[in-house]
C-alpha cells in the first residue's frame, strides 16, 4: 500500500505493469546499457479516490533539454489549441490588460494565438528544447518547473493571472499540492484555473491502459478533482468533455464561493457516483481486460508473423512504451515504427529497442499490417494514409479491444 500524494490516505494498487523504462527516452545504441527502469503500478486512494502511480520518477529524468514530444505534431491538436486560445480571448481575457499563464506550454501550440493577439502571457515550461520552439513563435517562456516558488516569482514580476491553463500537464506533476498552492498565489481573486487531462472514466471504458506510463502520474475524475480542489480553497465550477487524446475532461476551478458551479459539473459528479469508478470490482474488471488485450494482441502479432506477414508500428507515442514493454513486443514482431517527430527518428524505442523511422519509410514498401500506436489520432492518420488501405494494408488496433480494420 502507498500513501496518497494528495491527501496522505491509503493507496490500493490495482495493476502492476512491471519494470518499465522512461516513455519518452528515445535511446541511441550507446544508451542501451544505461537505460533507467522503474516499477510502473497504479492504485486508487481509499480516502479521496485519486488514481495515481505507486512510484514517482524524478522529474529531471523526464523533462529536460531533449524532451521530444511536440504538441503541434497533430493538425487536430493544433486546431484544438487555437480554438482554446480564441475562446479564452473572447471570454476570461476579454478585459483591460488581461494576463494568462500556461503550465507546460510545450512548443507554443496554444500560446502562439494569444501572443499573436498581443495579449500578455507567459508559458512555464521546463523542457528547454520545446520551450525554444515556442519562443521562436513569439511566445514568452520561463524555462522552469511550475511549483509554489515559481508562482511567487511570476507574481512579483508580472502580477496576478486571470487564467492559469494546463493541458496534459497537471496529471504529469506528482507534487500537485505545491502546484495548487502556486495557483492560489498567482491567480487573481476572480480568476480561473483550467486544466485538461485524460479522463479516468474513459480509460476504464476503453481499457486504454497505455495512458498509464511514467509521465502520467494522476488519472483524474470530477470526484477526485473536487476533493483535491477543496483542500486548497478551490471549487470545481465547470467540466467539459473533450474528444482529444482518447477522451479528456477540461476542468475549471475557481476560488470557493466565487462562481456558481454549472449543471454540467453537478451532473458529472452524480454520474461518477453511479458508475462506481473507484470500486474494487470496476478496477478488477479493468485489470482483467488489460490482460486479455495483451494476450489477444500477442497472439495476433505472432500469427501474422508466423504466416510471413509484415507489421510496422505507426506513431512512436509515449503510450506505446507501456504496450511494447508490458506485452513483450520487440523488433522481431514489429521491425520499426514510423513517426513524424524529428527528435525520435533514428533513435530506438525505450526498452523494446524498436527503431524509429521517418513517415516516408511507411510506404517503402507498405507492410501488410500497421499497428496503430497513435490510436488517439486514428481519424487524422487514416485520412492521410488512405493509399495504405488501397494497397491492401490493414490497421491493427488494441483500443478498446484487439481488432483489425
Ligand atoms: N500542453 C502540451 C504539452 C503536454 S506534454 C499539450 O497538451 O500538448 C507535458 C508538458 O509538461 C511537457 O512539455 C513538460 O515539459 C511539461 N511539464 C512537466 N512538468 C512541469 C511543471 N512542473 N511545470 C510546467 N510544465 C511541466
Ligand atoms: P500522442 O499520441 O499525441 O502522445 P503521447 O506521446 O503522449 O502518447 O503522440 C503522437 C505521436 O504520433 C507523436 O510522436 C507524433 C506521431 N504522429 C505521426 O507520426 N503522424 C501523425 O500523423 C500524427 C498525428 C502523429
Ligand atoms: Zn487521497
Amino acid at each position: 500500500m502507498g500513501e496518497c500524494r494528495v491527501c496522505t490516505g491509503p493507496v490500493n494498487e490495482f495493476f502492476d505493469f512491471g519494470r518499465q523504462p522512461l516513455s519518452d527516452a528515445f535511446v541511441r545504441k550507446e544508451d542501451f546499457a544505461s537505460e533507467f527502469f522503474f516499477r510502473l503500478a497504479v492504485g486508487v486512494c481509499g480516502s479521496c479516490s485519486m488514481v495515481q502511480l505507486m512510484n514517482e520518477v524524478p522529474r529531471e529524468h523526464m523533462f529536460h533539454e531533449d524532451y521530444p514530444y511536440l504538441s503541434s505534431g497533430s493538425a487536430v491538436m493544433r486546431a484544438h489549441f487555437e480554438r482554446t486560445a480564441e475562446r479564452f480571448l473572447a471570454t476570461e481575457l476579454n478585459k483591460p490588460d488581461p494576463f494568462i499563464v500556461e503550465l507546460g506550454c510545450n512548443d507554443g501550440a496554444m500560446l502562439k494565438a494569444v501572443a499573436d493577439a498581443g495579449v500578455r502571457h507567459l508559458g512555464v515550461e521546463p523542457s528547454g528544447g520545446v520551450a525554444q520552439v515556442a519562443e521562436a513563435k513569439g511566445v514568452r517562456v520561463r524555462k522552469t518547473f511550475f511549483e509554489e516558488s515559481t508562482a511567487l516569482e511570476v507574481r512579483a514580476a508580472d502580477g496576478r493571472a486571470d487564467v492559469i491553463f494546463a493541458a496534459n500537464t497537471l496529471c504529469h506533476i506528482p507534487y500537485i499540492g505545491s502546484v495548487l498552492r502556486g495557483v492560489d498565489t498567482l491567480l487573481a481573486p476572480d480568476g480561473v484555473f483550467v486544466f485538461e487531462d485524460p479522463y479516468f472514466a474513459e480509460i476504464v471504458r476503453r481499457t486504454s491502459f497505455d495512458q498509464i506510463y511514467d509521465e502520467h502520474f494522476y488519472f483524474f475524475t470530477a470526484q477526485s478533482v473536487r476533493a483535491m480542489a477543496a483542500r486548497h480553497g478551490f471549487e470545481l465550477v465547470d467540466v467539459e468533455p473533450l474528444p482529444v487524446h482518447g477522451g479528456e475532461i477540461r476542468y475549471t476551478l475557481a476560488r470557493a464561493g466565487s462562481r456558481r458551479p454549472t449543471e454540467a459539473a453537478r451532473e458529472l459528479l452524480r454520474e461518477e457516483v453511479d458508475a462506481g469508478l473507484a470500486d474494487l470490482d470496476t478496477l478488477r474488471g479493468f485489470a482483467a481486460r488489460v490482460e486479455d488485450i495483451r494476450d489477444g494482441l500477442m497472439s495476433l502479432l505472432r500469427d501474422v508473423r508466423g504466416q510471413g506477414g509484415t507489421v510496422v508500428g505507426y506513431g512512436a507515442t509515449a503510450k506505446s512504451c507501456t504496450v511494447t514493454n508490458y506485452c513483450g513486443i520487440g523488433p522481431e514482431l514489429v521491425p520499426y515504427v514510423c513517426d513524424s517527430t524529428p527528435a525520435k527518428q533514428g533513435r530506438f524505442m525505450p526498452g523494446s529497442h524498436i527503431p524509429v523511422r521517418e513517415p516516408a519509410a511507411f510506404a517503402d514498401p507498405y507492410p501488410d499490417y500497421a499497428l496503430l500506436f497513435a490510436w488517439n489520432h486514428a481519424e487524422e492518420i487514416m485520412a492521410k494514409e488512405t493509399a495504405f488501405k488501397d494497397a491492401g494494408g490493414r490497421w491493427i488496433l488494441y483500443v478498446p479491444d484487439v481488432h483489425v480494420t
